[in-house]
């Protein structure tokens, strides 16, 4: 079997039985600080695809673009919006980010969690005022790069973040708080665009200084949240971090999760460097469909494709200059109850049936566009009205799917996975692997459209396939396992177990009955 449900998890799980928790004001501090990161990167996201087609900006730094774009106004066909220069005005702040989540990984590790996330919204903060102070494009791309690396420190930490301080029964919904952020980052992000459009000449400052809010937000909430029981463990600071994991979980029952913990941490500190241990036998699985396979695969499926060309097929309905801020609203509604879906059901029905069913969908959906812009749309044949009301359905019923299941488990699958001992090392090869596909789309993608037409769309849908079946033959259900037990999942599974072999405990394992005493012990103590 390729996955298996909680029974068949149970059987292989050492004490998750024996956790405790309840939900303590601590903890929902916690989830705050993460919705807020989640929004920066939304933010980030949403600004700059609204302000790079607003005109003020467009004459005051790339004029000959707005030339360009006055002259292709009224074409109907696949090249129109096929622009190096902006997209790779666009992208830069995604290959800032992919560089300096590697110097996020050492501060994850060594300092903890807080102070990535602290690092990551001064960042943000100095980009987003730089931005909006912008005089030349060199001010802007500083402020781009400035905003890269907040994203590369703040993607970095803040889902790591999110699934350590979780009580594993609900970390999936937890972690799913980054991804629901971001979607109403974007969210809103397209409509201040909307309202500072229309304030000339310099309503695109408001835009793209915006950013600066959340920023603060977070640096506030970064100084004031508990560090994660993990990373305190992981530096040494037992005392703390029994503490803290107390005060977050509401009891004093903590001792089988932080026995976890502290046979995680003796294992990460045997580990000299945490990115050739990423490359050993052991962590395998976690580097193929962690680190690379989910967060390349998450881009592939097109869906950032999908919501840029969404635009067309509203202005072909006939919405003129309303359609983007329409299509937008309508696509980024649909991943926000794709979001709501997928927290409400992901620690019940498990990210594979997510990942499985959402995919089936997405597939279908996609060959729809495919075929019915092959047909119907291209060489100055506009699509009919009929046409387009069935391609806007269809996409949104494809964003819902991406929202709910590739979206949010893009980014909470690959947290889950990695043992501690590679954990911040993996994250940011999640998010080195995450920018460099959505740079690579976001600067080939309007190319591809030109030349491919609608194969592209037929591409994605290959892609697609090809991905379900990836996580079918090889992620095993980690719903409800302890973060700390995830890696027993892969010495159990039908193909992981013929690589990873069994680790060698560092301790006797712990059984229920000494679990209670030591529990107990403990308390007495306290007392
Ligand atoms: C992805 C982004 C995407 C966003 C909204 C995130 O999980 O990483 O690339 O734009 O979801 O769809």
């Amino acid at each position: 079997m390729a996955g298996g449900g909680p029974a068949a998890n149970n059987g292989v799980l050492k004490r998750a039985h024996l956790y405790e928790y309840n939900i303590t004001g601590y903890f929902i501090f916690a989830c705050v600080v993460g919705a807020i990161g989640g929004s920066l990167f939304g933010v980030d996201l949403g600004v700059s695809g609204g302000v790079t087609s607003m005109d003020d900006f467009l004459k005051e730094f790339f004029p000959a673009v707005y030339r360009r774009k006055q002259a292709h106004l009224h074409e109907t066909d696949y090249c129109k919006y096929d622009n190096q220069i902006l997209t790779l005005f666009t992208s830069s702040l995604y290959f800032a980010a992919l560089v300096s989540t590697f110097g996020a990984s050492v501060v994850t590790r060594k300092k903890g969690r807080r102070i990535s996330i602290i690092c990551g919204s001064i960042s943000f903060f100095l980009g987003a005022v730089i931005n909006a102070a912008a005089v030349n494009i060199l001010m802007l791309i500083i402020g781009r790069v400035l905003l890269g690396v907040g994203i590369g420190f703040s993607n970095q930490a803040v889902p790591l973040y999110l699934s350590e301080m979780a009580p594993a029964k609900i970390r999936g919904a937890v972690n799913q708080l980054f991804q629901l952020t971001t979607c109403l980052g974007i969210l809103i992000a397209n409509l201040i665009n909307y309202g500072t459009e229309k304030i000339h000449p310099w309503g695109w400052r408001i835009s793209l200084g915006s950013a600066a809010v959340p920023a603060v937000l977070m640096f506030i909430g970064g100084v004031f949240m508990p560090e994660s029981p993990n990373s305190l463990v992981e530096q040494g600071r037992e005392k703390e971090a029994r503490e803290v994991l107390e005060r977050v979980r509401g009891t004093k029952n903590i001792e089988a999760e932080f026995l976890d913990m502290k046979e995680a941490s003796e294992e990460a500190r045997s580990v000299k460097n945490p990115f050739r241990n990423l490359l050993k036998r052991k962590n395998r699985p976690q580097l193929v469909i962690g680190a690379i396979g989910i967060p390349m695969f998450q881009q592939l499926t097109g869906n950032n494709s999908i919501l840029f060309y969404a635009p067309v097929f509203f202005q072909t309905m006939g919405f003129g200059s309303g359609s983007s801020i329409l299509s937008s609203l309508i696509t980024n509604a649909g991943l926000v109850v794709g979001a709501l879906m997928s927290m409400a059901v992901v620690d019940k029905l498990g990210r594979r049936f997510l990942f499985i069913e959402a995919g089936i969908e997405m597939f279908c959906y996609m060959v729809m566009v495919g075929v019915t812009l092959g047909y119907k749309f291209g060489d100055g044949v506009a699509l009919t009205k009929g046409y387009s009301v069935m391609l806007v359905i269809v996409i949104c019923l494809f964003v819902t799917a991406f929202g709910r299941s590739w979206g949010p488990l893009g980014w909470l699958v690959p947290s889950e996975l990695f043992p501690l001992e590679t954990r911040s090392a993996g994250q940011s090869v999640v998010v080195c692997v995450n920018m460099i596909f959505t740079a690579l789309i976001a600067q080939c993608f309007l190319v591809a459209l030109c030349h491919l037409r609608y194969g592209i769309f037929l591409l994605f849908a290959g892609l697609i396939l090809v991905m379900t079946v990836f996580i079918v033959l090889l992620l095993p259900e980690t719903k409800r396992v302890p973060i700390e037990e995830v890696y027993l999942l892969f010495e159990n599974h039908w193909f992981w177990k013929r690589i990873v072999g069994t680790r060698q405990p560092p301790e006797k394992e712990m059984g229920e009955k000494e679990a209670k005493e030591m529990g107990e012990k403990e308390a007495n103590l306290q007392a």
